[in-house]
This record gives C-alpha cells, sequence and structure tokens, in this order.
C-alpha cells in the first residue's frame, strides 16, 4: 500500500509507520488511501482465514495493550464500517463468518490511524462517519465531532415543539458543523425549517453533503456566516438559494448552538486527540468560555419571537453567568427558564425563553 499524502511517519522498530494523512482523510478517500510507506505488518493478516470474531479480539487486546481508550468498540466500529454494516450488534451474529483479504488489509490501515502515535486518530474520522441520534452524519476532520449528550439538546427542543400547535417552526442554528443538530431536528419532525449557520466554511460544505444525503434540503438552509461580537451576523456567503435570508431582521421560534464554550486555559487539557485532530476554533470560548456566549444572548433577545426559546449547551460554570445577565439586562426580555444536567451530571444545557 502506498500513500500519496503521507502527511507525518514514524520511525517503530526499523520501519516508518503512519501517524496520520488528514489530506487523504479530509479528501474522505481512505477507503483508496495507498501508502508510500510499508505499513507495519500486524499479527491478524498473517492468518489465511481470519474470522471478525478473530480480529475483534486480537485488536482489541493490542488496542488495549497499546492504552488505547474504548479497545473493544474501536474496533468494532471500525469492523463494521470494513464489513458495509451501520449496527455494531450485528457484529456479534457474524463474528464466524470470515474476513477477505482485501478487508483484512483495509482494516488493518485503518487500524493503524488508531494506533498511531502520539495521538490516536479518533474513530469518527478514521470511518468517516458517526451516528447522531438517528441520523448518520458524514464526519472529515478538523469538523467537530457531535458528542452523545448534544443530542440531549435536540430532545429538549423536540419536546417542546411537541407540545406546540404550530404548524411550522422555524430555528436557526449557530455553529452548525457537521449539520448533526438542524439535520436531526429536520429529519425528526418534518413541521421543522432550520437555517444553519457557521463561521467555517468547510464546516458549511459538510452540512450540505449530510442534507442531501439525508434528502433534507427542502428543510434546512445552509449558511455561511459569523456571529460577530457586536451580536450581529455577517453574512460570508448564501449557500443553495439561501440568499433572501436576512439573519439580521429575521425572526425565529428557536435559536439553537452548541457553541465553543471551552476556556481557554482548559485547552491545554483536552485529550490529544481532541486538540490535534478537531478544530480548536470549534471548542474555544476565549478566557471565560463565554465569547460567543454572550453575543450570543444579545442576537436571540433581537432575533426571536415574543415567546420563543434559545437552547445552548455550555460549561457548567456558564449557567449562573446566563442567568445573571438576564437579570442585568431587562431590556433584553430574556428569562432564565432552566438548566439541564448531561449524562455525567454537570449543567450543561440551558434554555432561556424571550418574554412577550
Ligand atoms: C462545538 S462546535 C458544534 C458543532 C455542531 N453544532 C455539533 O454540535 O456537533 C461549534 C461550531 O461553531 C462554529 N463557530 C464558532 N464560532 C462561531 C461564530 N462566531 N459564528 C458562527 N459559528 C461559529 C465552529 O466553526 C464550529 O463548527
Amino acid at each position: 500500500m502506498w500513500c500519496r499524502n503521507v502527511l507525518r511517519t514514524r520511525i517503530i522498530g526499523n520501519k516508518p509507520a503512519i501517524l496520520a494523512c488528514l489530506q487523504c482523510l479530509t479528501n474522505n478517500n481512505l477507503n483508496s488511501v495507498t501508502l508510500k510507506h510499508p505499513v507495519r505488518r500486524l499479527f491478524v493478516s498473517d492468518a489465511r482465514e481470519c474470522t471478525i470474531g478473530d480480529v475483534i479480539d486480537q485488536w482489541s487486546r493490542r488496542f488495549e495493550s497499546e492504552g488505547i481508550p474504548e479497545p473493544v468498540e474501536s474496533i468494532e466500529h471500525i469492523v463494521a464500517h470494513v464489513i458495509g454494516t451501520k449496527k455494531i450488534v450485528d457484529i456479534l451474529n457474524v463474528r464466524n463468518d470470515p474476513l477477505t483479504a482485501s478487508q483484512i488489509e483495509k482494516l488493518e490501515s485503518l487500524c493503524e490511524c488508531r494506533l498511531s502515535s502520539p495521538c490516536r486518530m479518533p474513530v469518527q474520522y478514521i470511518i468517516g462517519e458517526w451516528d447522531f441520534r438517528d441520523i448518520t452524519v458524514k464526519l472529515v476532520p478538523p469538523i467537530f465531532i457531535p458528542r452523545p449528550e448534544t443530542e440531549i439538546l435536540v430532545d429538549f427542543v423536540l419536546k417542546r415543539l411537541s407540545s406546540s400547535q404550530a404548524d411550522s417552526c422555524e430555528i436557526l442554528e449557530i455553529g452548525c458543523g457537521s449539520g448533526a443538530i438542524s439535520l436531526a431536528l429536520a429529519h425528526a419532525c418534518k413541521r421543522i425549517k432550520c437555517t444553519a449557520i457557521d463561521a467555517n466554511p468547510h464546516a458549511c460544505d459538510l452540512t450540505i453533503i449530510n442534507r442531501s444525503n439525508l434528502d433534507l434540503t427542502k428543510q434546512v438552509t445552509v449558511i455561511h456566516a459569523t456571529l460577530k461580537s457586536d451580536a450581529s451576523i455577517e453574512v460570508s456567503s448564501s449557500l443553495n438559494g439561501a440568499d433572501n435570508v436576512d439573519l439580521n431582521s429575521k425572526l425565529f421560534d428557536f435559536v439553537i448552538s452548541n457553541p465553543p464554550y471551552v476556556p481557554t486555559k482548559q485547552i491545554p487539557e483536552l485529550q490529544p486527540e481532541i486538540r490535534i485532530y478537531e478544530d480548536l476554533r470549534a471548542l474555544d470560548g476565549g478566557d471565560d468560555g463565554l465569547k460567543v456566549i454572550k453575543p450570543l444572548l444579545k442576537y436571540a433577545a433581537k432575533a426571536l419571537k415574543p415567546g420563543g426559546r434559545l437552547f445552548v449547551e455550555v460549561d457548567p460554570t456558564h449557567p449562573e453567568y446566563i442567568q445573571f445577565f438576564t437579570n442585568k439586562y431587562p431590556d433584553l426580555k430574556l428569562y432564565h427558564e432552566h438548566t439541564y444536567k448531561d449524562f455525567c451530571n454537570n449543567d450543561r444545557f440551558v434554555e432561556v425563553v424571550k418574554v412577550i
């Protein structure tokens, strides 16, 4: 196997091994990656006939011995991707099935990415897709990998919507990344029309690809635009016929965002795979983590219809500040209605209402 785009290699024993081939991944070309340097051969390839169960057992042990987080899940996701099944649970039924030589070869090159040192490539980027609620989104580094806790935010929006009789619901998402939130919302409810914006044009491109894969073009508009510190939105380019949306005057039923909220001083403490592979502009919320959240509150005050709601994912230190902020600026007519917990019992989601 040979790669034209190897960015970094490292000598393991006396052989160079791939650390990461971000260029290939960015082009989503991993399936056809050919490697410039021979990849370190691993023990499963020596087997004449290797079953799926053998591969899972051997690679999970290998991952574990090399300190890879979630070793079993990692290899199961990679195997599921290679054999073309989406559900890990299906693998249990095919443990005795053999893998072809080309499947083993592909699997080994993907496992090399997971083993790459000093920083393991996230399995989501290796397989190039990830499930979020009941949709699957394509993922390309360094666009932010949607996290399972963010599904909770989507659930709250859908819950609010289910208690409304309105025929339609206009939602603005600020910072759409791969599009997971907007697309999951639109997929779950035909009444929803989403406008998804992101400051990163590559995130917008990925959202557009995911939107068309999910056949949600009629429900989701994507705009390359930035929420500025003065709480205005600067549009860089409207994509796919979104020219008529004026984001500084249009009113929405809901505004939703999972903005960058990690305080800058905590960025060095993030897991190395996050710091190296994901776009830090998607994570770094400035000194107090509120760099985007403060303008978001002011923007929501202008953009929400009376009775409309802002749903935002935050650092656990932020709900108190948001409550303070809404009390301090009564003219904004915002009311902090609720703070919700994530799976780890941290205060993670805030719901703010635009008072009628
Ligand atoms: C934490 S990621 C969330 C992505 C996606 N919503 C999700 O939950 O998977 C934050 C996103 O906000 C975008 N972003 C950061 N600052 C922004 C700003 N001022 N205006 C618009 N988008 C911004 C980043 O490019 C990134 O895609």
